[in-house]
């Protein structure tokens, strides 16, 4: 499942970060990532156990748990603090999968990377190139979206960043944990999900239904969910 979620940041919000980071100290980020990602790497990152990383990590992670298409989408177990990146002159990052677990910082805790985030911090028309590209089992899917809007995939996915030939493109990325480790079965969670909110309106009149349906949900969470 590929999904896209407009407006996780507001327009104010992503001024309110860009200010932030335009000032901050960027690092090689080819020094993270596993070795076999190394070789590929070829962008900035901000050193995360710093500000302004930890406190605009901590301010999309308040969005996130306010966003119901996001809850409804990743079913969050665990989220790793985000991480910022930046690309430019021609900087890119070659096709490469994300690690399966991770070391989450401070904590002694790990994380199964189940999906993948990127949360876009420069509008599409401020820099060339850097498509967030992903391959799926329908073909290579091309992401770039407006500042402030995200992409959920998953991280069992190759993916890769087209060089940035002009601009500068400026992103959060990090891994969720889910509740549903299978991709289908959030996939079809998901689905339900959205089908039962957007018929709840119109169906008043069926209210038993609706609740046998929203009771099918939660059967199938509960059966699949691992806490
Ligand atoms: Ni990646």
């Amino acid at each position: 499942m590929l999904i896209t979620i407009d407006d996780v940041l507001s327009k104010d919000e992503v001024a309110q970060f860009r200010a932030w980071l335009e000032g901050a100290a960027w690092q090689d980020g080819a020094a993270t990532g596993g070795s076999q990602a190394r070789r590929v790497k070829h962008n900035l990152q901000l050193d995360d156990h710093a500000e302004p990383a930890i406190g605009l990590g901590q301010h999309i992670l308040r969005s996130l748990a306010a966003n119901p298409l996001f809850v409804s989408a990743a079913l969050p177990r665990k989220i790793y603090p985000p991480k910022f990146n930046r690309y430019e002159g021609g900087g890119s990052y070659g096709t490469h999968v994300d690690s399966a677990v991770m070391q989450l910082p401070g904590s002694g805790q790990s994380l199964r990377s189940d999906l993948s985030a990127t949360l876009f911090l420069a509008e599409p028309d401020e820099y060339e190139g850097g498509e967030l590209q992903i391959e799926t089992e329908f073909g290579v899917q091309e992401v770039k979206l407006e500042a402030g809007s995200l992409v959920l995939y998953p991280s069992s996915s190759l993916h890769r960043v087209t060089p940035v030939t002009s601009g500068a493109r400026l992103a959060s990325f990090f891994w969720i944990e889910s509740l549903v480790g299978d991709d289908g079965e959030r996939s079809m969670l998901f689905d339900l999900d959205q089908a039962i909110q957007r018929l709840t309106p119109a169906l008043a009149e069926h209210q038993r239904e609706l609740v046998k349906l929203t009771g099918i949900y939660h059967n199938l969470l509960r059966r699949w969910a691992i806490t």
